[in-house]
C-alpha cells in the first residue's frame, strides 16, 4: 500500500503492561510490551495502517492521550487499560470523546479470571472487543477496525 494511503493507528497500553514478559506468561504469554508492539505493526501494515505504540503506568497520561485522538490524531486505536478498565470512569468519558473507532483487547481472559475482572467501565465506549486470545487479539483487532473504515459491519 502507498505510504499516503496508510492510516494511523494508535495502540495504548496501561498500567502495569510495560511489565509484560515479566507477567505471569500463563496468563499474559511471555512476549514483552516491544514484542507485542512490533507484532501488532507488522499486522498492522497489512491492514494499512502505520502503528504508534504508547504505554503509560498514569492515569492522567492514559486520558491526556485520548484527548489527543479525540482531537483528531488517530485513524483508529487498540487500548489494553490493564487493571484501569475495571474502575475508570474517567477512561470512560475521554473515550466518548474520541470518535475515530476503538478496539478494547485484552490478552487474558477476564471473563474467567476474579468476578471484579469481568466488568468492563469501557465497553460501551468501545467499537470493538477482544480478550482472552493474547497477542492473536490485536490481529483481530486490527482487522475489525479495517472494516469498520471501510465501511463495512465491523467486528
Ligand atoms: C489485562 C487484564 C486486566 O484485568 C489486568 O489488570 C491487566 C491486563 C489483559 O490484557 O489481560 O493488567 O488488561
Amino acid at each position: 500500500m502507498a505510504a499516503d494511503a496508510m492510516k494511523t493507528l494508535w495502540l495504548l497500553h496501561g498500567v502495569n503492561l510495560d511489565m509484560l514478559g515479566r507477567r505471569d506468561p500463563a496468563v499474559y504469554g511471555s512476549m514483552t510490551l516491544a514484542e507485542l508492539e512490533d507484532h501488532v505493526a507488522r499486522h498492522g501494515e497489512a491492514h494499512g495502517f502505520t502503528v504508534r505504540g504508547f504505554q503509560t503506568n498514569h492515569e492522567g497520561e492514559f486520558v491526556e492521550e485520548l484527548h489527543r485522538l479525540a482531537e483528531g490524531d488517530a485513524d483508529a486505536a487498540i487500548v489494553n487499560p490493564g487493571a484501569w478498565t475495571h474502575y475508570s470512569y474517567a477512561l470512560h468519558d475521554a473515550l466518548e470523546l474520541v470518535r475515530a473507532p476503538v478496539a478494547e483487547v485484552h490478552l487474558s481472559d477476564v471473563e474467567r479470571r476474579e468476578e471484579w475482572r469481568r466488568r468492563s467501565v469501557i465497553a460501551d465506549v468501545v467499537d470493538v472487543r477482544v480478550h482472552g486470545k493474547g497477542a492473536q487479539g490485536y490481529v483481530e483487532a486490527l482487522a475489525a477496525l479495517a472494516r469498520i473504515l471501510a465501511g463495512g459491519e465491523g467486528p
